[in-house]
């Protein structure tokens, strides 16, 4: 059922010319390597998610974020100043409703795309205002396993003024600045799309992760 209701939204959002939606998804990430969904998280998931993330952040559980991978792994705060904690859908069934629509991404990118998505990794992140994330690309010199990155924002409202939008650069160096409102989705090429979390002026809400060729482990590892 949920998913059926998903399946009018992505029509609706994306104006589709197909007659599977999801085949606007597939497209319009092949065509330009990022969509924008509205309406991904519908609004009760949204909610629990968001409850759940205050809970977390309330016990201290978030950690300050950092960059590389491994032996390159740094907190570098002029870079990125969110902090992060890393989601596993046994131990978080807070999260529940991300997680199967994350799924449903999954198997429809695969079937549509022709990719081997075989895992995925998110984590809540949080940027209490005055922070961001300097432009960077999703994948680690160390790591290449991260196929599609995927951030669903679960803030309660968002103003203009709030700031905060995700940034995608195009290879022309031309961009698209994203408002993080609430239910909405950004899926994007981890290692073709340059981005970049412009300075939020209020606390901002979201999942991310990564739709993996391989199992997940080095998020989890370093987390
Ligand atoms: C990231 C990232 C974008 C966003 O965590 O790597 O780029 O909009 N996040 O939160
Ligand atoms: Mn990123």
């Amino acid at each position: 059922m949920l998913l059926l209701y998903k399946f009018a939204a992505y029509s609706h959002t994306l104006k589709s010319k197909f007659s599977d939606p999801w085949e606007s998804v597939a497209d319009h990430l092949s065509a330009h390597d990022w969509v924008i969904l509205d309406d991904f998280l519908p609004e009760a998931e949204t909610i629990a998610a968001r409850n759940y993330l205050k809970k977390k952040l309330a016990k201290d559980a978030f950690k300050v974020a950092g960059i590389g991978a491994l032996h390159d792994f740094r907190v570098e705060k002029s870079v990125r100043s969110d902090e992060i904690y890393w989601l596993d859908p046994r131990r978080d069934p807070e999260v529940e409703g991300f997680f199967s629509l994350a799924e449903a991404v999954k198997a429809h990118l695969n079937r549509l795309c022709f990719l081997s998505i075989s895992g995925s990794e998110f984590h809540f992140a949080h940027y209490p205002p005055g922070s961001f994330y300097k432009k960077h690309i999703d994948q680690f010199d160390a790591r290449s396993n991260r196929l599609i990155s995927m951030v669903c924002y679960i803030n309660e409202f968002w103003e203009p003024e709030h700031g905060g939008e995700l940034r995608l650069y195009r290879g022309d160096g031309t961009f698209k600045d994203v408002a993080p409102l609430p239910g909405r989705a950004v899926l994007f090429k981890s290692d073709r799309v340059p981005h970049e979390v412009l300075e939020s002026k209020a606390s901002r809400y979201s999942i991310t992760g990564w739709l993996l060729h391989q199992p997940a482990g080095l998020g989890y590892l370093l987390g």
